[in-house]
């Protein structure tokens, strides 16, 4: 059987490269697979948080989700704190994984940057979380951008550790699926970073809320360079690259076809071409966005029942992961 597990984080705006790295490839497999996707509020706690924004980011997120084309009825959404697993399996795995595999977590590194002795024990565990939230599923699948790609393998490595352990081929060794032309959609302002919720400059991004002129101004910002015509070459031209990329994958087209049909523009032309195609593609998504965040009650009751189906799945592999664990039921 194959089942889908992804995340994302409830910290600050959801944006472009979360939309073509992660949630239009989670749209695409809601039909053919089971599908499981959370918003991790648990793994929101590593990095400083104020409990009301919190709050309205999990909210925001599941909005960000069903505005993008996930439909709660064929597929489950829910956030993970409310699925008593995730926090109960990390423990076990935590147990039975060594610290040198943590120790070679780039993300890791990034984040608790040069104060290494004042980062907390929740942000150097967080693979180790992430780990049982796919594994906790039996998943197979795991729809993820670039970035997370070593989280992927040391899933692999913790499910196998403990497969390992008791003897037998309990867990399935989940698959990263890393798919498409925008695995790794770059900053508009600087090519040779990736977008991200974090960067200081909101030109760097473009915001799933963001509204339609905005999402054209911020195109037509977009740093560029004095080659003429359009390209495809990361090294010497990284944020034209990073714009033929963005093409692409809104149009869904290869890259090839998009400097095929732009062989003779002119750079400035191909911009302004980009421009109509985001507000015309994301548009319509910050729009839902707005009106489900104006009906926070049935967001609430979708995540409500995600969690009662997540709770389902999980609770009956959890209490066999505990029995070979050998905890005493008395
Ligand atoms: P998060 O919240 O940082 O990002 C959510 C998803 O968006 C993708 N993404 C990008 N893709 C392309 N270009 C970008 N610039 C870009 N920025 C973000 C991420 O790769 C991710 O797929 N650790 C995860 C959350 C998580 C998770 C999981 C994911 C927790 N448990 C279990 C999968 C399975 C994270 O921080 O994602």
């Amino acid at each position: 059987m194959k089942r889908v597990f992804s995340g994302v984080q409830p910290t600050g705006n959801l944006h472009l490269g979360n939309y073509l790295g992660a949630l239009k490839r989670f749209v695409a497999m809601q039909d053919d697979y089971e599908c499981v996707y959370c918003i991790v509020d648990l793994h929101a706690l590593t990095m400083p948080w104020d409990p009301d924004q919190l709050r309205d980011a999990t909210r925001e997120v599941a909005a960000g989700f069903m505005a993008s084309g996930l439909d709660p009825e064929r597929c489950i959404v829910f956030n993970q704190s409310q699925c008593p697993m995730h926090l109960r399996l990390q423990w076990i795995l935590a147990c039975l994984t060594p610290l040198g595999w943590l120790n070679r977590m780039t993300q890791f590194k990034e984040k608790a940057g040069k104060q290494k002795d004042n980062a907390s024990l929740g942000l150097y565990g967080y693979p180790v979380l992430q780990a049982a939230d796919i594994i906790g599923y039996h998943a197979t699948h795991v729809p993820v951008g670039d970035d997370q790609r070593q989280h992927l393998e040391l899933s692999r490595d913790i499910a196998g550790a403990f497969n390992h352990t008791f003897g037998l081929d309990f867990f399935p060794l989940p698959e990263a699926v890393i798919l498409g032309e925008a695995t790794r959609v770059m900053s508009l302002r600087d090519g040779r970073s990736k977008m991200s919720k974090s960067d200081e400059s909101d030109y760097s991004r473009i915001n799933l809320t963001d509204d339609r002129d905005a999402i054209a101004l911020k195109i037509r910002k977009a740093r560029t360079d004095s080659i003429m015509g359009v390209s495809y070459d990361p090294e010497n031209r990284p944020e034209a690259s990073n714009l033929v990329t963005i093409y692409a994958s809104l149009a869904g087209v290869s890259r090839d076809a998009v400097l095929d049909e732009f062989q003779s523009a002119r750079f400035s032309d191909f911009k302004a071409r980009l421009a109509d195609l985001a507000v015309e593609v994301l548009g319509p998504v910050g729009e839902e966005m707005k009106r489900l965040s104006a009906d926070p009650g049935y967001v609430d009751s979708v995540l409500r029942d995600g969690a009662e189906r997540a709770r389902a799945i999980a609770e009956p592999i959890q209490k066999r992961v505990e029995e070979l664990t050998g905890f005493l039921v008395p």
